[in-house]
């Protein structure tokens, strides 16, 4: 692989932690997967109620989740839309987009068969859902 691919790859891995917990060739595939999305501010990314569609990493920007007693903003590198997708439910809260945002998108059946092969990502994705409703309940 060349140093520009190389340097690409690192740079993925330094914004998006959870990148660094699959392997070289995972990475690979896990790039082709994702799906570009784009949102301005102020537009409604995922609506609570609906059936999941994917998670969504943000590339750049940032969105707002809408809570009950307030929003919890996330930025570049964080992720979210896993609570409805690993829970088979539906969306628990609107997410508002509060800049101009890029977002890279694993569409729920990859996202369902990605995970199935890499239990260790799995498992820190279910960690992350967990703690962000632990934290929602105690709100
Ligand atoms: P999901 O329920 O699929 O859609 C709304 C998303 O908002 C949810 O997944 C999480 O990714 C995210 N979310 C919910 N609660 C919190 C929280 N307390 N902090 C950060 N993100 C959250």
């Amino acid at each position: 692989r060349n140093r520009q691919h190389q340097l690409e790859m690192q740079q993925l891995c330094e914004t998006f932690p959870l990148f660094s917990q699959v392997d070289e060739n995972s990475q690979e595939e896990l790039l082709l997967l994702f799906r570009p999305k784009s949102a301005s501010p102020g537009e409604r990314v995922l609506r609570k109620g609906d059936r999941p569609d994917g998670l969504y990493f943000i590339a750049s920007g940032a969105v707002e989740v809408e809570l009950a007693d307030d929003n919890v903003r996330l930025d570049a590198g964080a992720f979210f839309g896993e609570m409805a997708l690993l829970s088979g439910g539906r969306r628990t809260a609107d997410v508002i987009a509060v800049d101009f945002c890029a977002f890279l998108v694993l569409e729920r059946r990859d996202f369902n068969v990605f995970m199935s092969r890499h239990p260790a990502l799995r498992k820190a994705v279910s960690n992350m859902a967990r703690e962000r409703a632990e934290m929602n309940v105690s709100r």
